[in-house]
């Protein structure tokens, strides 16, 4: 007898940890479930699968996500039906520390794999929990694309795994080779986003601007400039390295790519970029952005910085904050380096006490808001486009929307004025992080 469909829709929970690209990753999953019949359910005791999507960058986020798991396991034991499935980065290279903290998981997928989610949960495993695992390099998701979100704003990966190889990094463990998409598919997707609604799209890679399929990264910008209602172009994490002539002059020539730059540092030493194999010294780094410069003016500058890697001395420290004052970045995401067991790096010992490395980091967070308050109060008295996002949780009267270069500004909304909207914004101050302003 064929199995009748369940008259009570089976419901998901999806938690997401990590990158965009794991956000990315739960929505092309969303979109597969939902296309089974499942319903998203924001309760996990009321879910018939619950998933959560980990990550392993840095010690603390693979705590996170273990203690979720080990919290929400409560609902499998309370009601065994219930599938329990760990997705992503940890379900990639922790599979042992996972089944030995959460023996109740039954299904792990890592990154390659959300195309054989289906053909999983049609399946039990009486020796373990149901895997598929391991790097699959031409995975690209040809076909398959994330529901269209609600938000005037999506991210569209462009490019799965990384080739960089930097000592310190788990990504190419857990996501394998670099692959690019092809630009059909990217540009279909775009363009049913589009459709939607959306009017800002943010090109998601592990090395973006090193993106090449049939086309170069230059020219994927220059065909999605082209798109009709495709107000932004942001792109990110993109590589210092590949800022090419012909990169920064697509973006120059391309007026929907927003004059914002990614451009992660990691550390301003020489000594250090290279026992990190970041691929660049610091003076080919500060090259690269007045190549940027040249190219873009105007330009707001975000990076990523890690303090205290091993061997780092009170000098290479120097360093790092001497570059962030040439530079003055408008945001940085800073950490303390976190020991990726099977990296390189994880081989070298740490030379610094976890004492040094938090005062490191606290010395480099601490400049890095002076010039965050620098480079917000300039653009005090100036009139800037912003894009409408939505209410402020704080206060449903104040809206929130960002500024082509990525900053923040709070402000009461006309009344027909709805997310995704740009407004001519007069700036007006600055409080902490964000600008206040009002339409001129
Ligand atoms: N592909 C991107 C992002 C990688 S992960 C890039 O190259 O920029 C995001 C950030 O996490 C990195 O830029 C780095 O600053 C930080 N990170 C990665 N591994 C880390 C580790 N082991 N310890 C501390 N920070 C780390
Ligand atoms: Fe990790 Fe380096 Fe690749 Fe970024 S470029 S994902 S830091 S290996
Ligand atoms: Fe984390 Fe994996 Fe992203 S390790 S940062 S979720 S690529």
């Amino acid at each position: 007898m064929p199995d009748s469909p369940p008259s009570v829709p089976r419901r998901y929970f999806l938690e997401t940890y990590g990158c965009q690209m794991n956000e990315y990753d739960s929505g092309l999953v969303s979109g597969m479930l939902e296309g089974l019949g499942y319903l998203a359910t924001r309760e996990p005791g009321e879910a018939d699968l619950i998933l959560v999507n980990t990550c392993s960058v840095r010690e603390k986020a693979e705590e996170t996500a273990l203690d979720k798991l080990v919290s929400i396991a409560y609902h499998k034991r309370r009601n065994p039906a219930v599938r329990l499935g760990v997705l992503g980065c940890m379900a990639e290279n922790r599979r042992e520390s996972i089944l030995e903290r959460v023996p109740e998981v039954d299904l792990l997928l890592g990154p390659d794999h959300y195309d054989q989610l289906a053909s999983a949960l049609g399946r039990t495993s009486p020796t373990g929990p149901v895997s598929a695992l391991g790097h699959a390099p031409s995975q690209t998701y040809a076909g398959f694309f994330p529901a269209v979100p609600s938000s005037a704003i999506a991210q569209v990966a462009i490019q799965r795994g990384c080739d960089k190889n930097c000592a310190y990094c788990i990504v190419p463990t857990t996501r394998g080779p670099e692959r690019s998409r092809i630009s059909g598919d990217i540009l279909e997707e775009v363009r049913r986003l589009v459709d939607g609604g959306v009017v800002e799209i943010n090109l998601l890679g592990q090395t973006v601007n090193a993106w090449r399929a049939d086309i170069s990264f230059a020219d994927l910008l220059r065909e999605l400039g082209k798109l009709g209602g495709l107000r932004r172009i942001r792109f990110t994490s993109p590589h210092p390295r590949h800022f090419t002539e012909s990169v920064c002059r697509a973006m120059a020539e391309t007026p929907s790519v927003c004059p914002h730059v990614h451009a992660p540092l990691q550390s301003g030493s020489s000594r250090v970029l290279r026992a990190m194999r970041r691929q660049y010294s610091r003076d080919q780094y500060l090259s690269i952005l007045e190549r940027l410069r040249r190219w873009i003016p105007d330009a707001a500058f975000t990076t990523d910085i890690i303090a205290g890697f091993p061997g780092e001395t009170e000098e290479d420290h120097r360093e790092t904050l001497s570059l962030m004052d040439a530079v003055r970045f408008d945001q940085a995401f800073m950490f303390a380096y976190s020991a990726r067991p099977g990296t390189p790096a994880a081989e070298l010992v740490e030379t610094i006490s976890d004492e040094e490395k938090g005062g490191r980091l606290a010395e480099i967070i601490e400049l890095q808001r002076r010039h965050a308050y620098q480079r917000l109060d300039e653009r005090v008295g100036m009139v800037e486009d912003v894009l409408l996002e939505g209410a402020s949780r704080r206060d449903p009267d104040e809206w929130i929307g960002k500024t082509p270069h990525f900053r923040k500004v709070v402000l009461r909304k006309p009344e027909d004025a709805g997310p995704g909207q740009l407004l001519k914004v007069r700036i007006l101050s600055r409080n902490g992080q964000v600008l206040r302003g009002e339409c001129a």
